[in-house]
């Protein structure tokens, strides 16, 4: 039997799983080691890249970590609108000296083998991004000592994660850096995304699992506020995407705190599904036309964004982060975790205090 959530780790502090190399074992060991929950990240792992990472965490910490998965998705993209798209990049391809991806290329992320590996291997957590898997995979995560935990970015969503049998929930509010883990991505419903404190609320009134709660969350006061708003945990990636041991690249981390950058947007320019990123050029010039279809979208511009990254071109690169980014600090991921316990104190200490006017 798996136990509680907040039985795993001390300090009620969770790193965000990042994709595209970001989340990597040494800041999962640096975080776990701490008193947080470290998370490694295999949306766009391959199952042999997986198990090779989760060898390397072991070998690092003996503390407990998770491992998160994306959903497979459901073949709903218009390949007409798809090639109006690849049309419209066509320029950037050029000025990049690249060519585009084909969008049909990883249709199949290899869930399967992803969670087989996980089912072979346990590892103390494991959560899920952009749906809700089966009840007989969480069934089998908590039977081989799994904890599970799946995104929800509404009360409905959260309603159907409970049934499906997962152990938490992860409320995940529209301040969110990365991809929105809406179930189902429906162009109509853009701009509807809930703000984190109103989401826990809703969410805390419809299902009775744990909530860790996601979006926004850049200092221990916050975490000391969605805690009283009834969430168990918190969950932050922009915090830790700026620490040393991250894996984003520099140009990315520096670009979190430069004021050139102010402002984040959703956008589907990068990827074809909802996340929140800093507001550069390609996501101003092409974020409006770009068709809902993940993960064609993805791998259509995945040599564009490498050939920005490698030109060190903040304007072409998907510089996803949340809306608290400026409040980034570039502290090591371990120092980070203390200080937000620490603040994450003080912040109860105020609380119960009361505060004078
Ligand atoms: C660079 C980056 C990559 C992310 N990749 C993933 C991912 O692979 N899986 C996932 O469940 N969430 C992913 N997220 C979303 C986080 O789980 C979390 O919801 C988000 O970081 C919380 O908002 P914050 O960035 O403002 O702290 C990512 C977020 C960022 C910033």
């Amino acid at each position: 039997m798996s136990s509680a959530l907040t039985d795993l780790f001390p300090y009620p502090i969770v790193q965000a799983p990042m994709a595209g190399g970001v989340s990597v074992p040494t800041l999962a060991a640096a975080v776990s080691e701490a008193g947080g929950l470290g998370f490694l990240a295999a949306g766009y792992k391959t199952a042999d890249g997986l198990y090779q990472e989760i060898k390397q965490l072991r070998s690092l910490t003996g503390r407990p970590f998770g491992a998160n998965l994306f959903m497979p998705q459901p073949e709903y993209a218009d390949p007409a609108a798809v090639d109006v798209y690849a049309h419209q990049l066509a320029g950037e391809a050029a000025w990049y000296e690249t060519e585009l991806g084909d969008p049909e290329s990883g249709r199949d992320d290899g869930y399967e083998a992803k969670l087989a590996v996980l089912l072979d291997n346990p590892v103390p957590v494991v959560s899920f991004h952009f749906g809700v898997p089966s009840p007989d995979v969480l069934n089998s995560l908590r039977r081989a000592g799994t904890f599970t935990l799946v995104t929800a970015t509404t009360a409905e969503e959260a309603l159907a994660v409970e049934r499906a049998g997962a152990d938490a929930v992860i409320a995940q509010g529209v301040e969110a850096g990365g991809h929105q883990g809406t179930h189902r991505d429906i162009p109509e419903a853009d701009g509807s995304g809930i703000g984190l404190l109103s989401l826990i609320a809703q969410v805390r009134e419809t299902v009775t699992i744990p909530i860790v709660a996601a979006g926004g969350i850049m200092r221990g006061s916050q975490i000391a506020a969605v805690l009283a708003a009834g969430a168990s945990a918190a969950q932050l990636g922009t915090a830790f995407l700026a620490t040393p041991e991250s894996g984003a690249s520099a140009v990315h981390k520096q670009a979190l705190t430069n004021p050139l950058f102010v402002r984040t947007e959703l956008t589907r320019a990068f990827s074809g599904r909802p996340a929140r990123g800093l507001v550069n050029r390609f996501l101003r010039e092409h974020g409006p036309y770009a068709p809902a279809a993940y993960p064609e979208i993805h791998h259509l511009t995945s040599p564009l964004r490498k050939a920005a990254a490698k030109a060190g071109d903040a304007q072409g690169m998907a510089l996803w982060a949340g809306q608290g980014h400026r409040m980034a600090r570039e502290l090591p991921a371990g120092q980070l975790v203390e200080v937000l316990a620490a603040e994450l104190g003080a912040a109860g200490t105020a609380l119960s205090r009361g505060g004078a006017l």
